[in-house]
């Protein structure tokens, strides 16, 4: 059985209903999932047991959430190559959700984590997302 770990910032609760969300898509497809706020997660060298890594974080000012951007710094001193990333961020604008995955997947390009899914929500995420969720993690790809 494939394990996964998912790390998600939030301060108002949309993100970590993203992550929720993708947590439960990986379930339905087998796969053993924990689930951890950034600030709550403490043993960064234990995400190398894991086969799946899921990483998201709204958008503030145009960027990460500042203590996400702080956790990936840790997170980049891992040798994760062989490992599955998926991406997600959420933004009141349309443009921020994809522009967060994109940077969070420049952030950790030293691990050598490889990305399979990228998932941006606008806000707080609707039944629609499941539809993307479900549509983007695939059990071929892991
Ligand atoms: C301090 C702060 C700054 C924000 N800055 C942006 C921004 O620059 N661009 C954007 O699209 N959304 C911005 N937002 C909106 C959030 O990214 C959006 O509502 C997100 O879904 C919140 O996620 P959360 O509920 O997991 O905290 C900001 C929200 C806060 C609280």
């Amino acid at each position: 059985m494939s394990k996964a770990i998912i790390i998600y910032d939030t301060r108002s609760g949309n993100t970590k209903l993203l992550a929720e969300k993708i947590m439960k898509r990986l379930e339905d497809l087998g796969t053993s999932v924990e689930i951890y706020r950034d600030k709550e997660f403490k043993s960064i060298d234990s995400i190398k047991s894991f086969d799946i890594i899921g990483l998201g974080s709204p958008t503030h000012g145009g960027q990460m959430a500042m203590t996400f951007k702080k956790f990936l710094k840790k997170v980049n001193q891992l040798n994760l190559q062989g490992k599955k990333l998926i991406i997600f961020g959420t933004g009141a604008d349309p443009n921020s959700p994809p522009k967060i995955c994109n940077d969070i997947k420049e952030t950790v390009s030293p691990t050598g984590l490889q990305t399979i899914a990228e998932i941006g929500c606008v806000k707080k995420p609707n039944d629609e997302i499941d539809k993307e969720i479900e549509n983007s993690i695939q059990k071929d790809m892991f």
